[in-house]
């Protein structure tokens, strides 16, 4: 492999995710040599990067792809000797809330012993090289559950589900491996952060596409699940700007990221049905059982003084404008 001389590295686990799309404009736009692992599937999983795909046989390319999986220790540490990345972001998961409830231990081996595996290999990597690494990992508002809002980077952790618990478990392990091997290594303790390339499953996304659909006239109901939940939501690109900007400070530590706003379920349907000129939308809405949890998150609000303080970092999308980003871009990608 090329290596050009000072440039930063970095290698990221969920690149073909909402947030590891992101994140991989932002680092090739600031100069970076991105490297990202990707899953084999039997279908096309890179739709959210193929924009930034760079033929294999360019000799300046900045973007490479490697083939890995959380649940593979082996081939993870091999990816990272190869690479000697600067910066390792951990955004690799089985994100989804609801479903880490029906596949409980699979989750915890991805979203949980993943980040374990990878600090395990930067252990010995820098034991070995004397290279120093630092280490992101993508930490979630899910994490405090059901602990009063507003949350902050003190707030007890008491998660609601199977996915909050491996969070939790991953977060915990970022902090001990800082503070008993000196690895910078930090949490990113993102709220709810939705875009255009929002996974088609999560709520909000869900209700956009269904609007784009019900207004083409393909779909007569959208059926969702609980109404009253509350969520702090934000707009992703913003989000993994703050994610890089915890990996530029001289200490590492832990950030909570957020707008300081809350919402319901329903509050974000009525807008994104209003914002498509469909007024009542209680006419195309039914909740279905099938589509609550367990246990549930009811409401998470950010409390954001240390990232504002210490990153500079401040929300710019509201949630108005998040909800008509999302509404127009299903509308328009239903009409290509
Ligand atoms: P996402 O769209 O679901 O992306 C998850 C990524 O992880 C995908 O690239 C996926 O690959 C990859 N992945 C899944 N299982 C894997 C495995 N076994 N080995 C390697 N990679 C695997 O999630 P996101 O919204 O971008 O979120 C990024 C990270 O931030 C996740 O860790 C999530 O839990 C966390 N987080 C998200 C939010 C949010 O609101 N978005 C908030 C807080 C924390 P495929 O494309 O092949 O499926
Ligand atoms: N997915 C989904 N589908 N959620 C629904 C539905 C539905 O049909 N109807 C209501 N909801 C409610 C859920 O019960 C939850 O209270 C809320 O909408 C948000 O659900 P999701 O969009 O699935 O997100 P989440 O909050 O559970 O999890 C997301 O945010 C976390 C950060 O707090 C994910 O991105 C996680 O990976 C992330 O860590």
């Amino acid at each position: 492999m090329t290596k050009t001389p000072n440039l930063k590295i970095a290698l990221i686990t969920g690149l073909t995710g909402q947030d590891g799309s992101y994140l991989a404009e932002i680092l090739l736009k600031k100069g970076y040599v991105v490297h990202g692992i990707i899953r084999r599937a039997s279908t096309f999983n890179t739709a959210r990067i193929n924009h930034l795909y760079q033929d294999p046989h360019n000799r300046n390319r900045k973007l490479f792809l490697h083939y890995g999986d959380l649940a593979d220790a082996g081939t993870i540490r091999k990816i990272i000797y190869k690479v000697k990345p600067d910066e390792i972001y951990n955004l690799g998961a089985q994100s989804h809330v609801k479903v880490s409830f029906e596949i409980p231990e699979y989750t915890m081996d991805i979203t949980g012993n993943g980040a374990l595996r990878i600090l395990e290999a930067i252990r010995d990597f820098q034991n070995e090289t004397k290279k120093k690494v630092k280490f992101y990992q993508a930490s979630s508002s899910e994490m405090f559950g059901s602990a009063p809002p507003p949350q902050n980077e003190n707030t007890p952790l008491v998660p609601q589900s199977p996915y909050g618990a491996a969070k939790v478990f991953a977060c915990n392990m970022t902090k001990l491996y800082r503070e008993a091997y000196g690895i910078f290594a930090v949490n990113g303790i993102l709220f709810n952060h939705e875009s255009e390339r929002r996974g088609e499953t999560f709520v909000t996304r869900k209700i956009t596409r269904g609007i784009a659909r019900i207004k083409a006239g393909l779909d007569k109901k959208l059926y969702l699940g609980n109404l009253d939940a509350k969520r702090d939501w934000g707009y992703a690109p913003e989000y993994m700007e703050a994610a890089w900007l915890m990996m530029q400070k001289p200490k590492p530590n832990d950030y909570v990221i957020g707008t300081g706003e809350t919402h319901t379920v329903r509050e974000f349907v009525e807008l994104a049905f209003k914002e498509a000129g469909l007024s009542n939308w209680k006419k195309y809405v039914e909740t279905d059982p099938r589509y609550y949890r367990p246990a549930e998150v009811n409401i998470l609000i950010a409390d954001t003084r240390k990232a504002k303080k210490i990153l500079k970092w401040h929300p710019k999308t509201k949630f108005k404008n998040l909800v008509k980003i999302m509404v127009w871009n299903d509308i328009n990608e239903l009409k290509k």
